[in-house]
């Protein structure tokens, strides 16, 4: 068996070493851009060029080693007419865990204005929340989003969530579709976005949509940078309808140095960190994918490619 492995910033060698050790019968080929490809069996990549999609219509699958689908998907009629798989949760899950949870307590319990306390030298017991008043509400109930939600009604928060089709969660307010997107939000005082990227969510939370919001709301952002509109979420933390957002990834990586953003002290920002690949999990993962998909068995996690994830 011949499998590919590409990934777009040439970290190749601790990838190949793990997957060589977990399917010893594989012979790992790199790509060469300046060589025809061999024939392969399968394609694990992460960022390709479109010059090496263009050669991997013999491939049985090609393989993500992500979650997002949308860096790949974006090339349209180029991709190969072949099945893209995408990881599962392989340790992403519990790292949004850890993100969206401390987030949404930082706000919870005023650190945010305790941090600008403290760096004014000011000593000011801020009023407690009531937890009841602090519903967060979760965009995207999918295999990131679903951890995440029930660890925030561990934590005893009243949380709801929003996907495309209905979903029944314990002790979830669940919501679905467009339809249900006004009345989700106004219920919401810490929106976390987890939805992934298609035309339908591309800037889905504009001005309009965040001002659904109660006013004093919270934004985390933890998918996709073009979901937000960057200049509407500034008017709205401006005018103090939106108290703070907490955002993880933006339009343009690494958020460009003149970026209104960085200037901004209620905006918090992280270099896209939120849920990173754990390579032993993923390589683990698509090592049993690929011997089951042998066995001539069905694999999990096969994106849509007409619903975009
Ligand atoms: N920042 C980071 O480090 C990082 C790391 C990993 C992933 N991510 C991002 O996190 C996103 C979510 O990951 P995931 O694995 O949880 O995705 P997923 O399993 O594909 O789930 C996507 C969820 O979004 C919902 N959805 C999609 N389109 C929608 C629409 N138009 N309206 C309403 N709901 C919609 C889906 O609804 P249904 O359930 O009804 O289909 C599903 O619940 C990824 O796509 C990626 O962009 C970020």
């Amino acid at each position: 068996m011949r499998i590919l492995l590409y990934r777009g910033d040439g970290v190749i060698e601790p990838w190949a070493r793990d997957f060589a050790a977990l399917l010893p019968q594989a012979e790992m080929v790199v790509w060469d851009e300046h060589h025809e490809l061999a024939p392969c069996d399968y394609a694990i990549l992460w960022s390709p060029p479109p010059a090496l999609l263009g050669q991997l219509a013999h491939v049985k699958a090609i393989f993500l080693m992500g979650a997002g689908v949308d860096a790949i998907l974006k090339f349209g009629a180029a991709l190969p007419d072949v099945p893209v798989i995408r990881l599962g949760d392989a340790g992403m899950g519990a790292q949004m865990v850890e993100y969206v949870a401390y987030t949404v307590l930082r706000y919870f319990r005023r650190f945010d204005e305790y941090e600008e306390q403290a760096r004014l030298g000011v000593w000011n017991p801020l009023a407690p929340r009531n937890k009841e008043e602090f519903a967060v509400g979760v965009l995207g109930l999918g295999k990131l989003g679903v951890p995440v939600v029930r660890a925030l009604r561990q934590l005893g928060f009243p949380v709801r969530g929003w996907s495309r089709t209905a979903k029944d969660i314990p002790d979830v307010d669940c919501f679905a579709g467009m339809d249900a997107l006004d009345a989700f939000l106004a219920g919401t005082q810490v929106l976390v976005c987890m939805l992934p990227l298609t035309p339908e969510t591309t800037n889905l939370l504009d001005r309009a949509r965040l001002s659904k919001l109660p006013k004093g709301a919270y934004l985390v952002n933890v998918a996709r940078g073009a979901q937000l509109a960057d200049p509407d979420l500034m008017a709205l933390i401006r005018s103090g309808h939106i108290a703070g957002a907490t955002l993880d990834v933006f339009r343009n990586e690494p958020l460009p140095a003149p970026h209104p953003f960085w200037g901004e002290p209620r905006v918090t920002i992280t270099p896209h960190i939120s849920a990173l690949t754990v390579r032993k999990e993923a390589v683990r993962q698509i090592a049993d994918k690929i011997a089951l998909l042998e066995r001539g068995g069905q694999v999990a996690d096969v994106v849509d490619l007409d619903r975009g994830y």
